[in-house]
């Protein structure tokens, strides 16, 4: 009878150490990228966020950075069988593109998978098609080591959380983030998943407009 057999107090603790990271990161985030402040490492080379990719879409075409040059970004790290936060992310992303209106065609959201292995183009075709998800959504996905090093290029991080008690067998806990990047790729600011969706409008209509005024 001891707690190995059911393997509760292991999850327990991996849900612990996963949900201490997930604050760790989030924390950090926060505090280091509040938009505009120029953030220094001990070596003094500023933070980079995000970088360069070549993915396969949901469409079964490759897409690269590149390709959206031009449209300011909204990228997500997450996967299809995320039971909450995944789905909570980007139904309060749809809503504050709703809000904008018309605005919201300058931006293009994304969706990276973390889940590769899962997550062809078939089932993210499924998935970005989701009630109340963004209209133009994108699910992105490739091989484990594309996937691996864009979620380091945006110190994302994730790792696979066994669940024999759940249909899914495994979920991946994950950095739930949504990044907004400009028209040339480079990071603007983040929007946590708690945030609510008025807030990121709010968020997106002040970038807009600043970028509007130094035009
Ligand atoms: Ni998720």
């Amino acid at each position: 009878m001891t707690g190995n057999r059911s393997g509760a107090p292991n999850r327990v603790l991996i849900v612990a150490i996963a949900a201490l990271i997930g604050a760790l990161v989030g924390t950090a985030l926060l505090y280091a990228l509040s938009p505009r402040t120029p953030v220094m490492r001990v070596d003094d080379t500023p933070v980079e966020i995000g970088g360069p990719f070549t993915l396969t879409a949901h469409t079964g075409e490759e897409v690269s950075d590149a390709d959206f040059r031009g449209r300011p970004l909204l990228v997500y790290f997450g996967f299809t069988y995320c039971p909450d936060v995944c789905p909570l992310s980007l139904q309060s992303l749809a809503r504050a593109l709703e809000e904008l209106g018309p605005d919201a065609e300058a931006f293009q959201p994304l969706l990276v998978t973390v889940d590769p292995q899962r997550d062809t183009p078939e089932a993210l075709a499924v998935y970005v098609a989701s009630n109340g998800f963004p209209d133009n959504l994108i699910g992105l996905t490739g091989t484990e080591e594309e996937i691996r090093a864009l979620a380091d290029a945006y110190l994302v991080e994730y790792f696979v959380l066994e669940d024999e008690d759940s249909y899914a067998e495994y979920l991946m806990e994950h950095t739930s983030i949504i990044y907004l990047m400009d028209e040339n790729g480079d990071f603007v600011r983040p929007f946590t998943h708690t945030i609510d969706s008025g807030e990121i409008a709010e968020g997106l209509r002040r970038y807009l407009a600043q970028r509007d005024a130094d035009a």
